[in-house]
């Protein structure tokens, strides 16, 4: 197969993380994975040889994926470190960004006259900007970025912070995108500039921005 992805390996993570409180509860978010899952798709038809890294979702894993599912950022981190060296990582999950210090093993219980529950959380390890500090670092590290305003300057903010390549950032709240939408929009940064891509699905949108690395990683090698 010809393309700038064949034969590369490209390891994706998707989907929400769910950080377990009790036996009974978790704490999680309102990711689909459907955008990472397209990614995975749409480069296993491009000839790359794809490692999906999923959250707690139901959606089927695309032809040719290998998919390891997780449960917590814990595991995650765990999945993707175990699945590098890689040629691009893509980092689509929303992964949680605290987690309890220690799940209860029993029901955790509501004492008469309670009003107030405290519960301690923890930060839980940066998965992207671990991966991009790696010494076999991916020669490409793309990262997603879920704002609700001030769009552009977060997400570059976040390029930069995290060691990025590329940062996709979607607005958080748009009509008909986003979360469990099966459309989007992305404003892609990198060192180039800002890109708009979208509205359109994800599936058209995970297209665009494999086009967009292909080149990327075609001009490292120029
Ligand atoms: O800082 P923020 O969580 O908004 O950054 C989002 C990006 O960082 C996403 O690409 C997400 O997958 C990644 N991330 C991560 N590990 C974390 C938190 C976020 O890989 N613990």
């Amino acid at each position: 197969m010809s393309g700038a992805l064949a034969g590369r390996r490209i390891v994706i993570s998707a989907g929400p993380t769910f950080e377990d409180i009790d036996p009974a509860r978790f704490l999680g978010n309102r990711s689909s994975g459907k955008m990472g899952f397209a990614i995975a798709g749409e480069a296993a038809r491009r000839g790359a040889e794809v490692v999906l890294v999923a959250g707690p979702v139901h959606l089927s894993t695309p032809d040719g994926v290998r998919r390891v599912n997780v449960r917590s950022a814990a595991q995650m981190h765990q999945a993707v470190m175990d699945a590098m060296p890689c040629d691009v990582y893509i980092g689509a999950a929303a992964v949680a960004d605290f987690t309890p210090r220690a799940a209860l093993d029993r029901k955790l219980k509501k004492q008469p006259g309670q009003d107030v529950l405290l519960l301690e959380l923890v930060k839980t390890r940066d998965i992207l900007a671990e991966v991009a500090a790696l010494a076999q670092r991916p020669d490409l590290v793309v990262g997603f970025a879920a704002e609700t305003n001030d769009v552009a300057a977060y997400a570059r903010g976040k390029l930069e912070r995290k060691g990025l390549d590329m940062i996709c950032a979607n607005q958080v709240g748009l009509p008909g995108c986003g979360f469990e939408s099966d459309d989007n929009a992305l404003l892609v940064i990198d060192a180039a500039g800002d890109r708009p891509l979208g509205p359109a699905t994800k599936s058209a949108l995970a297209g665009q921005l494999l086009d967009l690395i292909g080149q990327r990683l075609h001009g490292a090698e120029a």
